[in-house]
């Protein structure tokens, strides 16, 4: 079954889409990372935070998924053994940040609100700085293997 042309359209909507969706979710990282680098509220109101992580939490979702889909790096590893392993542990490393982002919304949704005190906000605070400094490398891992599989493709030597 060949539906050649329709790939193509498709492949093309698809990556206006993944890069829509990076555009909010780095507009989103860095208004985390400029709220988190004070250990006290700086007068965003908590329910605006718990929006917020959630939203980070639901980008991505889509963003790992559309990442996985497109397998960015699956016909170049395909020639490279040694970049296929570090491929799969990128990919597996996925399911392990959503995990974290989920407990990261889900404990600012309990402290801030519950339990709305400063030692909860620097609670909240710590676990995002934690999160986001993990997910700041897997992406930068990620980006330098896109590197390294596209030179490796294309036979660039040392
Ligand atoms: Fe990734």
């Amino acid at each position: 079954m060949s539906i050649a042309t329709a790939t193509v359209t498709l492949n093309a909507a698809f990556f206006q889409e993944i890069k829509d969706d990076n555009q909010r979710l780095q507009e989103l990282q860095r208004e985390l990372r400029e709220i988190f680098a004070a250990d006290r509220p700086l007068g965003v109101s908590r329910f605006t935070l718990i929006d917020l992580l959630a939203e980070l939490r639901d980008l991505l979702a889509t963003h790992f998924a559309l990442e996985e889909a497109f397998g960015y790096f699956d016909d170049p590893i395909d020639v490279a053994p040694h970049l296929c392993e570090r491929a799969e542990s990128l990919r597996a490393e996925h399911s392990e940040l959503f995990v974290e982002v989920c407990h990261l919304a889900d404990r600012a949704a309990d402290l801030l609100v519950e339990h709305g005190t400063l030692a909860g906000y620097r609670t909240v605070a710590r676990l995002f700085r934690e999160f986001d400094q993990r997910f700041k490398k897997h992406e930068a891992e990620e980006t330098a293997l896109i590197m390294q599989a596209f030179n490796a493709d294309i036979g660039a030597g040392d």
